[in-house]
């Protein structure tokens, strides 16, 4: 039996009090007969959150794992609005590098992923690298990747189960990667892609802002 891992990625959403009914509604996640030996769940709130979300679960005894949705380049510093991976470490476990959205948007390139990827390996982090095709370079020490077609995320357009598979295999033959989809990942349509044999997991955006969508979505998996 695989190991499924399922990660949430909230993004530059929820403030603390959504946060709080959030985490309200998911605390029903223990209810579920969720058999931890099969799946395991990673949630990656925003930086300002990680604290808010480690004590609560902590307090509720829910067995889940938190990851940041990224890391600075640099170790400590003067480095003006970085979030170090040491002090990531003090809060969690793993990390989210290379997501289209941070390549994008503030010109990550693979220069920077490697020294981001570096600092967290330094650190203890354990890295999510996020890749959007073939082409795409993984710097070494990566574990586990998540492949994330740009088309697919939050346009409701997934990738076909067999297509992240035959990218799972291209990985897979280079590297015994842990090989994660995401991209409009919903509760209706995880089981397709987990079902594959070299799918280990997803990552899941907008249907994870939705505690409740989030829940189906890890029972469906
Ligand atoms: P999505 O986002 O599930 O909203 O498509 C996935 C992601 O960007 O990690």
């Amino acid at each position: 039996m695989k190991k499924l891992l399922i990660v949430a990625n909230l993004k530059s959403y929820k403030t603390e009090i959504e946060a709080k009914n959030w985490l309200d509604k998911f605390k029903s996640v223990k209810d579920l007969d969720l058999n931890l030996l099969e799946k395991m769940v990673i949630i990656c709130p925003p930086f300002t959150l990680l604290e808010f979300f480690k004590e609560t679960l902590l307090q509720n005894g829910i067995n889940v794992s938190l990851g940041a949705q990224d890391v600075s380049p640099f170790d400590e510093g003067a480095y003006t609005g970085e979030v170090n991976a040491k002090q990531i470490k003090e809060f969690c476990d793993y990390v989210l590098i290379g997501h289209s959205e941070r390549r994008k948007n503030f010109q990550e390139t693979d220069e920077v992923l490697l020294r981001k990827t570096q600092e967290a390996l330094n650190n203890n982090l354990k890295i999510i690298f996020l890749i959007q095709s073939k082409e795409n370079i993984i710097p070494n020490g990566v574990e586990i990747i998540a492949y994330e077609p740009t088309f697919a995320i939050g346009t409701g357009n997934s990738d076909t189960p067999e297509n992240a598979e035959e990218v799972a295999l291209f990985f897979k033959e280079k590297n015994d990667y842990t090989f994660l989809y995401g991209g409009s990942v919903k509760p209706e349509n995880v089981g397709n892609f987990t079902k594959e044999d070299d799918i280990n997991g997803v990552l899941v955006g907008g249907a994870s802002l939705d505690a409740q969508e989030f829940i189906e979505i890890i029972k469906n998996a």
